[in-house]
């Protein structure tokens, strides 16, 4: 008893501190005998997976997403019910409320996806063709794509290494008498600086969509993300913390907003206060169905709950890497809280031998720890090309502008740092037991310890 007591507390003391892990349990070891060692301390001191040593976490991670067989019966009820559409029942109302309820908006609104409802969003906030908008580069692509659906040009300010959100000192520069909307991504559910960027937008008469897609119950400063500009999105795909397989929300501090975001996603149909020039404006079908909110509706309590286990364990891990050399963990700003639907951190070569950033994840991933390089420089993809070459982008810009729109790229020198030196641990990792984030420390420093082995070619 007194032997396993002072083992617990040894590797907490061990890996939280930051100790070599391999060097100390060897001289502790002998003393305990080697029934008493973990497995994956014997892993850690040994050779690194990746070139054919024991990898120190096995047995996988918690899935995702989650089924529950607790909620067969109500969504059964509503395929059996037959009112599967949303004018039929009521449940995609009941879970606008109740998630209104949760962020702390005065109104919600659920959508078919997490880029719909950003499309809705800047649609009503009057995002026209042959309008820019200032947004983040460092997103998943859906981002661009809700701005270029709305024939708009989203127009990059640079990435801020140290938060890798939006750096509110470079939107300024990028406002043109074009410039309708600025839409921060709090990505990874970690807040953007919001203080700087709503003074810029109140200054030039901007508006603010949130894409909040990844940041679920995020807050910045006593705040939900979602609720500090003028509309939030939010989405609820599969991989998501909240997930219905395909949905999404636009949450707002003003109802009446949210009732012209509902008309516009339901075929332009009059809603509350918007009741536009008749009975309809223009619009689209973006609603949600029945079932997806009814799955919702049963997550709320779980999405709280899981959101502190991430938080924990996010917390624990920021403060251990932060002592290994070459590690960065991500700094959030003031009086915020992130919701980590990833846990990023940078990572330089220099104190690992100068290891590739992919060699280090590939040795990461064999040592049973799921992590990726996200987000690379996707401006320089297709994508913006082809709709900078398109004869509709060609009839709303001038090909002076669009010139210097895409010569405009290469300025993104924070972000370009940011795509070349992230790795990112997906959310389910993160709600696994406290020991086995000492799993991830532990094949961090292994990789380390061996470095200069893995380095060479
Ligand atoms: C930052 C961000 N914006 C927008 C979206 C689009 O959401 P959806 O996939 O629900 O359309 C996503 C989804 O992954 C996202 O991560």
């Amino acid at each position: 008893m007194k032997s396993s007591m002072d083992r617990r507390s040894f590797l907490k003391t061990s890996t939280a501190g930051g100790a070599g892990l391999s060097l100390t349990w060897s001289r502790v070891a002998p003393l305990l005998g080697t029934a008493a060692v973990p497995s994956f301390v014997r892993a850690a001191e040994g050779r690194p997976a990746l070139l054919g040593g024991a990898p120190v976490h096995t047995g996988g991670w918690t899935r995702w997403p989650q089924w529950r067989e607790a909620w067969a019966t109500d969504v059964l009820q509503v395929y059996r019910s037959g009112k599967w559409f949303r004018g039929s029942d009521k449940h995609v109302e009941e879970f606008e409320v109740a998630y209104a309820n949760l962020l702390g908006a005065k109104k919600c609104l659920a959508t078919a996806s997490g880029t719909t409802a950003l499309m809705v969003s800047l649609h009503v906030l009057d995002v026209d063709a042959g309008d820019e908008v200032i947004v983040s580069p460092y997103t998943f692509i859906a981002t661009y794509n809700a701005i270029l659906n709305a024939r708009a040009l989203p127009v990059f300010a640079d990435t801020d290494p140290a938060t890798l959100t939006i750096d509110p000192a470079t939107i300024a520069s990028r406002i043109t008498e074009r410039t309708r909307a600025i839409m921060p991504v709090h990505i990874f559910g970690m807040p953007c600086d919001m203080d700087p960027i709503l003074a810029i937008a109140r200054q030039n008469k901007l508006a603010v969509v949130e894409d909040a897609c990844q940041a679920w119950l995020a807050e910045y400063r006593g705040r939900k993300c979602g609720t500090l500009g003028d509309l939030g999105a939010f989405s609820f795909q599969e991989s998501k913390h909240l997930p219905s397989g395909e949905g999404g929300a636009i949450s707002s501090m003003s109802a009446e907003l949210i009732d012209k975001c509902n008309s516009f996603h339901n075929c332009g149909r009059s809603c509350g206060t918007n009741t536009g020039t008749g009975s309809f404006t223009r619009g689209n079908n973006y609603r949600m169905m029945q079932a997806p909110a009814v799955i919702l509706l049963q997550q709320l309590e779980k999405l709280q709950q899981e959101t502190a286990i991430r938080r924990a364990n996010a917390d624990y891990l920021g403060t251990a890497l932060k002592e290994i050399a070459g590690i960065t963990p991500v700094r959030l700003p003031e009086n915020s809280r992130a919701v980590w639907h990833l846990y990023p951190f940078r990572y330089d070569a220099q104190p690992f031998h100068g290891l590739a950033r992919d060699k280090f994840i590939k040795a990461l991933v064999a040592e049973g720890v799921p992590c990726s390089s996200v987000y690379h420089e996707q401006y320089n993809d297709g994508l913006l090309d082809e709709a900078i070459n398109s004869r509709g982008f060609k009839r709303l810009w001038s090909s002076a502008r669009l010139k210097a729109y895409r010569d405009s790229f290469q300025e993104l020198k924070g972000n370009r740092q940011v795509c070349a030196t992230t790795v990112a641990i997906p959310q389910n990792v993160l709600l696994a037991e406290r020991s086995q984030m000492d799993h991830i420390l532990a094949a961090i420093r292994k990789i380390q310890a061996h470095s200069a082995e893995l380095a060479k070619p």
